[in-house]
């Protein structure tokens, strides 16, 4: 087979993205928006987005934030909390100002202090949202001091996410950023109301990465990288042309000097070249055929959204990711810091990206 020099597709759109607020979120937008027409902006600000009010307000500082003349859209998610109103979320729902609304376990990553408890407290939101078609995002790790931490999503899909998708089997589910071989067979084995997000680095590393010849912070998000077997299943899953996995980065900026600490915080970011991160994936793995459902198709489909109009190139050609990024006195690390990437986008996206 020769292998192509050029790939264009349907402009792609990112589901799981951390933008932060202020300063940072003015350093990091741009790289998201100049990929993607749309992102599903993850709530963990501090203190997190819970209200209609709230989302709405954030909405519009991101979207002030913007460079002038780029078409991106932002959609808004709804953090759960133990006292989630499950009249607010349907009327964020109606309103199109939540596009839908995450489960972080308490405790379970960064930014969740405010998180869920007990999965029982918002059962009466869950039966709201599964009426509605309002799709549930889920952090799924359990949090439990004595689980082991490469063990808590597994755990998590027995203990909790088996039994809600059981239960309420008309709720659509995101299992975010999946990292083990269970979440992909879990996802596979479910309905078509239970899909994935993929991120880049998951596909990438494995806890080798994070742990050998070292400590390196920058290879550390949560949920952690696990074995290299975890790994290979989530490479097959992405590239296997199932419509139930989708593009999401994750990408979470934290200053350097939270991620090189004695505690440092978890996340990646992995925004400036994430498409030239995923599609050197889908090369490798000789399923370029693939990219364009994984990356712009499925992830609309399952929300219900239209697919963006414009498309982007990537083209072979040699990247080197620069070692760091600074934005005034920010300086915040990339994932594939000092490697070439043989991927690059060529073109900048057409505008008129979206149709919502
Ligand atoms: C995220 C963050 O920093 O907000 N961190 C991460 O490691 N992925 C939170 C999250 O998505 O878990
Ligand atoms: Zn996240």
């Amino acid at each position: 087979m020769t292998s192509p020099v050029k790939l264009t597709i349907r402009r792609p759109d990112d589901w799981h993205v951390h933008l932060r607020d202020g300063a940072v979120m003015a350093g990091v937008l741009h790289w998201t928006a100049r990929q993607f027409g749309r992102a599903i902006v993850m709530p963990n600000l501090s203190p997190p987005v819970t209200s209609v009010e709230a989302a709405s307000r954030y909405r519009q500082r991101i979207l002030e934030a913007l460079p002038a003349g780029v078409d991106f859209t932002p959609l808004m998610v709804a953090y759960l909390t133990d006292a989630s109103d499950p009249d607010e979320l349907a009327r964020g729902f109606a309103e199109k100002v939540f596009a839908a609304a995450k489960l972080y376990p308490a405790h379970a990553t960064t930014g969740s202090a405010h998180g869920v408890t007990d999965i029982a407290r918002i059962r009466p939101a869950l039966e709201r949202m599964a009426g509605i078609g309002m799709p549930l995002l889920v952090h799924g790790e359990v949090t439990d001091a004595d689980i082991d931490v490469f063990d808590r999503e597994a755990v998590f899909i027995k203990r909790t996410l088996a039994p809600l998708v059981r239960d309420l089997p008309e709720l659509k589910v995101v299992f975010e950023h999946i990292t083990t071989e269970e979440a992909a067979q879990f996802v596979l084995a479910s309905g078509s109301n239970v899909a994935a997000t993929i991120t880049p680095q998951h596909l990438h590393i494995n806890r080798n990465a994070m742990l050998v010849g070292g400590i390196r912070p920058h290879a550390y998000c949560l949920p952690v990288a696990k074995r290299e077997n975890h790994r290979l299943a989530l490479r097959k899953a992405a590239t296997s042309g199932s419509a139930k996995f989708f593009l999401g980065t994750d990408t979470a900026p934290h200053r350097v000097e939270t991620k090189e600490a004695a505690c440092g915080c978890a996340g990646i970011f992995n925004a400036p070249f994430a498409l030239e991160s995923y599609v050197t994936v889908f090369d490798q793995e000789g399923a370029l055929d693939r990219f364009e459902a994984f990356a712009s198709e499925n992830g609309p489909r399952f929300y219900g959204l239209p697919l963006n109009e414009g498309t982007v190139t990537l083209e072979r050609a040699a990247v080197v990711v620069p070692d760091r990024f600074e934005t005034g006195d920010i300086a915040l690390v990339p994932f594939h810091a000092g490697e070439t990437l043989g991927w690059r986008m060529a073109v900048q996206p057409s505008t008129s990206a979206t149709g919502t």
